[in-house]
């Protein structure tokens, strides 16, 4: 029987606690601090609710034994893990320790990780994952690349069950980048975070070509070229602020529905500045985005990828204080064309949306999909598939609305009625046809034209006719494709109608095991 008091045993705990929670030790934090980087812990305290985070798993140790590691001490094992509140919500967090030898991931690192991955999958609440680290442990062979593979299982689990949000705040290399590729959003900040799957020094081992860490893997090239991070914060501070944001529109898991926001701004608002924003001419470009924020609850609309395939537009929304993610063509990029870029980046936004019972709102303006050989060779079929795959699957309320181009494959691909759409509504301005006149008229009026006196006039005329004939939405609204023709300024109001009629919509699964979702 211990002869020490309840209060002498508790000091000693706080005694090996505090010691503990003093992670590498003075000199690394120094490195750290020295580096403009955070602490693991420090960075947990800004992004949750003050006060409101209980660690677990501190006394974790590794039981690794080559290479030194027998006499090697590692405070929590390089990875401080545990759950909080963010605006009184639960999150569970883990945050690797770069002072605790470089943040590497071993046998008991990886279990923390995935004990409070498998706690936020029962209790039904998002995962946010601080990424600071040298990758797999060295000295722990198979059972650090195991570790890391467990992850990668419960990552899927997870998948569709609860939001996954993974910051990267120092290097995130080798395999180690795959984690916070299956989860759902990847945060970055500029000139501190690094991810590539093999570093500068091995590419130019292995190819000969010299290129930069910020250069290949930093968050500018991943926020413009890759597509791979979908937010960038200037600095930690922000990117916690960012990742905040970002929860209040989502609910914690499958089953909930996002949260209601502030709905100050009147729901049946009219947009007359649209009058102005959209000309009616077609080959005028505008700014989708001012069409967006305009009909929006004030200041609501967070853009996710923004610096990504600027030609398409995605991001969250309120309109009458509920969530909805918009879709939408950017005729400011590439004509608002459908390329392979916009494809991958729609397509994963509509099924998150789809995951978690956020509403799709998609604004069409879209002449086609982006001609050329680029395309065709990088795949363009299969990734433009993604898209009709991601709308038909999708079975959260789906309102289109038709500004001006809606034509072809492209036409289908924006959430037509045919691949589901609950309502559409289009402008005066809309046209919605097969393919654009010039091209139609060079193909169905072959002959006539060659035939002609004057085959300019001809043609002239034919192009005119077409235009007739295709370039509005009454063709389509006697089928019945379209379901109401609207005065533009009375967007918002129609679609603040619609997300409360549809709000209900109940869809049943199909029964399969899942779809083979093109790649
Ligand atoms: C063991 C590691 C480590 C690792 C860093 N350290 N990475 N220990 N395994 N993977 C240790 C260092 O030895 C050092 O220990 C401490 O962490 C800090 O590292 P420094 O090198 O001093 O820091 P810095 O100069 O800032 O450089 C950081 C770094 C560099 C760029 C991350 O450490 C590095 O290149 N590490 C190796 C990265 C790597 O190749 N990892 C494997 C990737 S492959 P001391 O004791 O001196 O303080 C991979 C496969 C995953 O991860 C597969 C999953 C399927």
């Amino acid at each position: 029987m211990s002869k020490k008091t309840l209060l002498e045993l508790v000091e000693e705990l706080e005694k090996e606690k505090a010691l503990l929670l003093r992670g590498g030790g003075e000199k690394a934090l120094k490195k750290q601090h020295e580096a403009g980087k955070l602490t693991a812990r420090e960075r947990i305290e800004l992004l949750v609710d003050e006060g409101s985070f209980e660690e677990i798993d501190l006394f974790i140790e590794h039981r690794a034994d080559r290479f030194g590691m027998a006499e090697r001490k590692l405070p929590a094992d390089g990875v401080v893990t545990g759950f909080g509140t963010i605006e009184g919500r639960v999150v569970f967090v883990y945050s690797q320790d770069f002072t605790v030898m470089g943040g590497s991931l071993g046998e008991m690192h990886a279990r923390k990780i995935t004990k409070i991955m498998d706690m936020a999958l029962k209790v039904g609440a998002p995962i946010i994952g601080i990424n600071d680290s040298g990758g797999a442990r060295i000295q722990e062979g198979i059972d650090s690349l195991s570790g890391y593979g467990q992850i990668f299982f419960r990552n899927t689990q997870a998948s569709g069950v609860i939001p996954q949000i993974a910051l990267i705040l120092g290097p995130c290399a080798g395999g180690a980048v795959y984690s916070p590729a299956l989860m759902d959003f990847i945060f970055m900040v500029e000139g501190e975070s690094k991810m590539f799957v093999t570093g500068p020094q091995v590419v130019k081992a292995a190819t000969g070509e010299e290129i930069s860490a910020e250069d290949l893997g930093g968050a500018t090239t991943h926020a413009t070229k890759s597509g791979v991070a979908h937010f960038v914060a200037s600095t930690e501070e922000e990117c916690f602020l960012k990742v905040r944001t970002l929860l209040s529109y989502l609910p914690s898991n499958n089953v909930e529905d996002p949260p209601v926001g502030d709905s100050s701004d009147p729901w049946n608002r009219h947009n007359t500045p649209l009058l102005e924003i959209v000309s009616p001419h077609p080959n005028k470009p505008y700014d989708m985005k001012e069409v967006v924020e305009e009909l929006v609850d004030r200041g609501s609309f967070l853009e996710v990828q923004k610096d990504f395939a600027r030609n398409i537009i995605v991001g969250f929304s309120r309109i009458g204080g509920q969530v909805v993610g918009v879709v939408a063509n950017q005729p400011y990029h590439l004509a608002g064309c459908l390329d392979i870029n916009a494809a991958d980046k729609a397509s994963r936004f509509i099924r998150f949306c789809d995951c978690f019972n956020i509403p799709l709102l998609t604004l069409v303006d879209v002449p086609g999909f982006l001609p050329g050989s680029n395309q065709e060779l990088g795949g363009i079929i299969r990734h433009g598939a993604k898209m009709l795959y991601a709308y038909s699957e999708a079975t959260v309320p789906k309102i289109t609305v038709i500004l001006r181009k809606a034509y072809g494959g492209a036409y289908l691909a924006m959430c037509s009625r045919d691949l589901g759409a609950d309502l559409v509504l289009a402008w005066p301005t809309a046209e919605i046809a097969v393919m654009g006149a010039e091209g139609a008229v060079d193909i169905i009026f072959r002959q006539e034209i060659e035939k002609a006196l004057d085959s300019e006039v001809e043609r002239e005329k034919l192009l005119e006719q077409y235009r007739q004939e295709f370039y509005n939405p009454y063709q389509a609204a006697r089928r019945g494709y379209v379901d109401e023709v609207i005065d533009p300024r009375e967007t918002r109001i129609k679609v603040a109608k619609a997300l409360e009629v549809f709000w209900s919509k109940r869809e049943e699964g199909k029964g399969k095991k899942h779809g083979n979702f093109p790649v």
